[in-house]
């Protein structure tokens, strides 16, 4: 049995949930092998820039717990996946439905995140990391979690904000989760490039997302760093799910639950790591790019 299935069946000791009724005739074929409903829905999204359609009638679907990879070449669309999702860009067509956590969709709670703002979708459990961190430098990690904190409105107002008891073992346990406890007094500036991109993706765990995005965590890493970071996302989907868009192919290989390949802003695969790795039209469209030839592919 595979990790993801142990997780799931962790979950719903009771059986199948039934799915709701909301993906507007779009018949996932995963569902059948979960026991519980996605937490996003994405039925038939395409966007357009100027009549450039940068991502085609995508449909697919993202379950709580699991670990989500977008990739493929450059201009395949992953980015702007990732941006539909968020609401930072608008859909020319489709809809993109959340359903919560699991007990929420068992109660049929569908919001369509299409027709909000992207500030409204963060606010509703949606984390997003972008590729350059924005932490304050001059804070000490734990001082910058703190800043993160919901309820913390920015730098003026943290001038008399004060973490409770729970806040602060929260953070702790966060920081512990993404190996950096032991750094949580130091000064931010001090940190490596990949300890900067821990703390950024801690920094969103302590708003307690549902959803984490993250867009090509590992770009920059050295292979321990990567490896690293591949466990801290494993340890992160205990909780929430994690969509990622990565180059890596060893990463992938290594951390992913379902692999969505994009290609000219359609799929043009689905599966799972060795499924879509293993796939002759994968291979074909990488064929001749480092990357992939990199890690023997
Ligand atoms: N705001 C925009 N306006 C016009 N075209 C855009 C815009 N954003 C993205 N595109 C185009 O849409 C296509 C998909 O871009 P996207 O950034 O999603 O690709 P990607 O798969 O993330 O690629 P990469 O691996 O290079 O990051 C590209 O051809 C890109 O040039
Ligand atoms: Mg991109």
């Amino acid at each position: 049995m595979s990790l993801k299935k142990a997780i799931i069946d962790a979950f719903t000791p009771e059986g199948p949930i039934k799915m709701p009724m909301h993906n507007e005739g779009y018949v996932m074929e995963k569902p059948k092998e979960y026991k519980i409903p996605p937490v996003v829905t994405i039925n038939h999204i395409s966007v357009e820039f100027d009549g450039f359609k940068a991502v085609n009638d995508v449909s697919t679907a993202i379950f709580p717990h699991e670990v989500h990879f977008f990739i493929g070449p450059n201009g395949a669309g992953k980015t702007t996946m990732l941006d539909i999702i968020c609401g930072k860009t608008k859909p020319s067509e489709g809809s993109v439905v959340f359903h919560g956590n699991p007990l929420m969709a068992g109660l049929g709670v569908n919001i369509n995140l299409t027709e909000m703002r992207e500030f409204e979708i963060i606010n509703l459990g949606f984390g997003r990391k972008f590729q350059a961190p924005s932490i304050y430098k001059s804070l000490t990690i734990y001082e910058n979690m703190e800043l993160s904190l919901k309820g913390n409105k920015g730098v003026f107002s943290s001038l008399f904000f004060k973490a409770t008891e729970e806040q602060k073992n929260f953070i702790d346990t966060i920081l512990t989760n993404v190996e950096l406890i032991d750094k949580k007094n130091e000064k931010a500036s001090g940190l490596s490039h990949g300890q900067k991109q821990w703390l950024e993706i801690a920094m969103l765990l302590v708003q307690e997302p549902e959803v984490l995005l993250l867009d090509e965590p590992v770009a920059g890493m050295g292979k321990p760093e990567t490896e690293r970071t591949g466990r801290i996302i494993r340890n992160i989907a205990k909780k929430h799910a994690v969509v990622v868009v990565e180059h890596d192919m060893e990463f992938v290989r290594k951390v992913a639950d379902t692999v969505t390949v994009m290609h000219e802003g359609k799929i043009l695969v689905e599966g799972t790591p060795a499924e879509c790795l293993a796939d002759e039209k994968v291979k074909a469209v990488y064929l001749g790019r480092g990357k992939f030839h990199k890690s023997g592919i």
